[in-house]
């Protein structure tokens, strides 16, 4: 808790750690009331520190320090200070050895940070700066030192005791046992893990593309060993992957995963010894919906790529967060689209990119792919850092070419291993090794906001040119009104009525014509680009496979997108087109419902639509996502001020007219996509369920009894989650009043052993769009099931009714707001990291029309007025309110 004012910490102020730790040595005694951690660091002065006699300041939290040893002298207490956040020990020499001893209560830890309980297991996350909730130590990522850790502990409540890399000695005394674990590769504390229980594992192995053996264990409780066997696969591939792709091979002889229950985000890439949130690894065809099958296999690849592009090559400072997290999601995410459908892949990050990134960056949270300035670092585990830092890298590797990006990351590998580096090493290494000047590229890492691009085309039909007028804009962030323009590379073709016509710039040979594509560098605030030789006037194709994070805009009609969705190649535009003609047709429908007058939908969409479900070219896939229309999210992102209930109604009668307008097509589809075969998450199945289910939920808006029958049949017979999930929520959704109630309680009474399905089972419940949903919350709120200290139970029904059920958190009298806010305060206790990201919605509240905004601000208002606020949920909110 803050005792004043939380202090910013700068960029800028950036120092070397005036002492280096060369050799840790932990020592764990788990009890059941308390635990003690003895800590012995081998440690010296930083030869490159500023200050050769300063003194040292170790940080720690919420520890009981017991005693204190320099070189085997105890230490009195006049010869050390203590505050709540360090201790500081003056008139130390150029060596030392540092004995401490502290005592921790891991089972009241409820942040779920530093060594706590999970069920009845011991467990630690240590990113970003939760080790210092275990001992006092230099805990910061630019401080690498090799551990050693013993683990005691009771035998039979712990039989299985783990830590980073080799189990090299254990032993047992009376009750109690021991292992010792020897981790040879140096690293920070962040990457320190320690996992004590009661577990059983799966094994495989893998043999390493130099021949190594390694040893692949999943830890799980017992009753999980059935659903371990996709995240093993997971595991396999991505290890080959890496080998195959990035030419990265593993470098220990053991690879453990331990699946832990509470857990604040997905999973963390500890040395050796990943842990994972259950959700990230658990899985099986009965339990898992296939994006839940889709997600671990992300997740495991994910965690296991950080063993390099983040362990053994790790960030100097937390500003540098993006060095580890974008590449590796970009690393993930390549993994991802190799493994299953490319196309669906980035359309789906490009929906997250373009909906929370989006808003992130034009909220008052927003920041630069490199922040400049925090309160608490973990606020910055965000959208912007991740996804935006891994569009910056993906410009990186299309800007250089595979050949050039695959050159650059080795010579980054090779540079900088076993070194803590910052994002600039990482340019400088792409730099170096393809001769290509990054240096304005270099803003999308300084400067935050989403660049707006506004294209216009001209065809002069005399001359057989073809003008694009491309122009740049960046709206102002916090700390930064103005912007220096970035450099965008526009990747674009132009349509002809039969083919893509040749591309060739005004004073190139046109003997280049053979490109029908090409990567336009967009460098300047205002640009012309002329092409030569263009018989027919075009249609422009633009920002293929969405080239560059930013907010593109072209004046087409709707005919023109329809051609565009219909005839070009590039996946993400097709799909792009068809989100752009729903827009356009959605924009007339909220303005005619705000001014009370009848909503109409534009034949042209049901037209499209006919297309697209008529098209056997596309991949199913992909007509499941393009018959989606823009989700509430993105309206929201794109609409100002924000009227939640227009958009929510003029969607709906959309979705309505598609039903009636299509019934006949989306029957035929939803049978002909029948799976008789038994249960496989890959890329066929998984786009058939998608479509399925996409027709599914459209045929219920109808209210039909051979809709209802369908559900039904679907809920009562299908063999996977995938199936009764979709039907579930269907009946939900829709007006089957009866059927209702017994599904939600037949759910229950058939899954209520299995967390992750109730999980489930409460999120269903809570992005429902009915009325009165807000009340059932509340009720569910008191379920036996409910546990607000687990921060899965949190997302699923608090988050994701205030995060992703737009109409009934914004309902207008308030009471939405008002019990996101109670949450808050409540959870800002036990779990700050979890209080601080649910502000998130409120945060956006200068978006909303007036009445929900002012709404939405009395509750952040009610929240900062609060005593003892944590660190985090104080930067959120007061950020929110500036
Ligand atoms: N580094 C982890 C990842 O790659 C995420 C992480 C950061 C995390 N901080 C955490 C996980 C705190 C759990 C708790 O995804
Ligand atoms: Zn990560």
């Amino acid at each position: 808790m803050r005792d004043a004012q939380p202090g910013t910490i700068y960029l800028k102020d950036y120092q070397v750690p005036d002492f280096l730790i060369d050799n840790t040595d932990l020592h764990f005694e788990l009890g059941e009331q308390s635990s003690e951690v003895r800590s012995r660091l081998t440690m010296r002065r930083n030869p490159e520190a500023a200050n050769s006699s300063s003194d040292l300041v170790l940080p720690g939290e919420e520890l009981s320090l017991i005693s204190l040893a320099v070189d085997g002298v105890a230490l009195t207490s006049d010869q050390y200070q203590l505050d709540i956040n360090n201790l500081t020990i003056a008139d130390l020499p150029a060596s030392f050895v540092l004995d401490c001893v502290t005592e921790i209560k891991p089972q009241l830890n409820t942040s779920l940070e530093g060594l706590y309980k999970s069920n009845t297991m011991f467990c630690t996350q240590c990113e970003a700066e939760g080790f210092r909730k275990i001992t006092y130590y230099l805990d910061r990522p630019d401080v690498m030192s090799v551990f050693t850790t013993t683990v005691v502990a009771d035998k039979k409540r712990y039989p299985v005791l783990l830590s980073n890399g080799n189990n090299i000695a254990s032993g047992e005394e009376g009750d109690r046992h021991w292992v010792r674990w020897d981790d040879p590769f140096k690293k920070p504390a962040y990457l320190f893990a320690l996992v004590a229980g009661d577990l059983q594992f799966v094994e495989d192995h893998f043999s390493t593309m130099s021949g190594e053996d390694v040893t692949l264990r999943i830890y799980v409780e017992p009753k999980d060993l059935d659903k371990c066997e996709h995240a093993m696969q997971s595991l396999i591939h991505s290890m080959r992957w890496d080998e195959d792709v990035y030419g990265r091979e593993y470098d220990l002889s053991i690879f453990n995963i331990v699946a832990v229950d509470d857990f604040n985000m997905g999973a963390m890439e500890n040395k050796s010894l990943n842990i994972f949130n259950t959700s990230c690894v658990l899985a099986k065809p009965e339990t898992t919906t296939d994006a839940g099958f889709q997600r671990v296999e992300g997740v495991v690849a994910h965690e296991y790529f950080h063993n390099w592009s983040g362990n053994r090559v790790t960030c100097r400072d937390w500003f540098q967060l993006s060095l580890k997290e974008g590449f590796t999601v970009f690393r993930d995410a390549e993994f991802s689209a190799d493994m299953g459908s490319r196309t669906v892949k980035r359309v789906e990050d490009v929906s997250l990119m373009r909906t929370v990134q989006f808003a992130e960056d034009g909220g008052p949270m927003a920041h630069p792919v490199r922040p400049e300035s925090y309160m608490e670092i973990s606020n910055f585990y965000t959208v912007t850092i991740y996804e935006k830092g891994a569009e910056v890298v993906r410009m990186i590797a299309n800007l250089l070419g595979p050949e050039l990006f695959r050159q650059g990351s080795d010579l980054y590998f090779k540079r900088h291993d076993g070194q803590a580096v910052t994002c600039e090493d990482f340019v400088k290494a792409m730099e170096d090794a393809s001769a290509k000047d990054l240096t304005q590229f270099r803003r999308w890492y300084s400067q935050a906001g989403t660049p707006a691009l506004k294209v216009s085309g001209d065809y002069n039909a005399e001359q057989q040119t073809y003008c694009l007028t491309v122009e740049q804009d960046c709206e102002a962030s916090p700390g930064q009104p103005d912007k220096e323009p970035f450099h965008i590379p526009l990747a674009m073709a132009l349509l002809g009525s039969q083919a893509e016509l040749p591309l060739v710039l005004a004073g190139e040979s046109p003997l280049a014509a053979s490109n029908t594509e090409r990567v336009l560098d967009v460098t300047q605030a205002s640009q012309q680009f002329i092409f030569e030789g263009v018989t027919e006037a075009p249609v422009p194709s633009l920002l293929r496979d969405f080239s560059a994070p930013v907010k593109l805009s072209f004046d087409y009609s709707r005919d023109e997108l329809m051609h565009l969705m219909s005839r070009d190649s590039d996946g993400f535009v097709r799909w792009d087109a068809a989100q752009q003609l729903g827009l356009a047709v959605l924009e007339d429908m909220i303005s005619a419902n705000q001014q009370a007058v009848d909503m109409q939908v534009d034949e042209r969409l049901l037209q499209a639509y006919r297309d697209i479900l008529a098209d056997t070219s596309l991949d199913k896939a992909m007509v499941a996502l393009m018959l989606c229309l823009p989700t509430e999210a993105y309206l929201a992102e794109l609409l100002s001020p924000v009227d939640v209930q227009a958009i929510y109604q003029a969607r709906t009668a959309a979705r309505q007219a598609i039903a009636s307008g299509l019934e006949a097509e989306l029957w035929q589809v939803y049978s002909d996509n029948q799976i008789d075969q038994p249960y496989q998450p890959n890329a066929e199945q998984i786009a058939r369920r998608s479509l399925k289910n996409t027709a599914l939920s459209y045929l219920c808006l109808l209210e039909s009894e051979q809709a209802l029958a369908a559900c039904r049949h679907q809920f009562d017979h299908a063999d996977n989650m995938t199936d009764v999930l979709a039907a579930f929520n269907c009946v939900l959704d829709g007006g089957f009043g009866d059927e209702k109630a017994r599904m939600i309680e037949q759910f229950y009474q058939r899954w209520q052993q299995e967390s992750l399905v109730v999980n489930q089972w409460f999120m269903a419940q809570a992005t429902c769009s009915v009325q009165g949903t807000l009340e059932r919350v509340k009720q569910l709120m008191e379920h036996p099931a409910f546990d607000v200290k687990n921060p899965n139970k949190v997302r699923a029904l608090i988050g994701a009714f205030c995060g992703q059920n737009a109409v009934n958190f914004h309902q207008i009298d308030g009471a939405g707001y008002r019990f996101l806010a109670d949450q808050i305060i409540t959870l800002n206790k036990l779990n700050p990291q979890i209080a601080a990201r649910l502000v998130v919605p409120l945060s956006k509240w200068k978006k909303y029309i007036a009445s929900s905004a002012d709404l939405m601000k009395t509750e952040l208002e009610r929240i900062m007025a609060q005593p003892n606020l944590s660190k985090d949920v104080f930067e959120q909110v007061s950020k929110s309110l500036k």
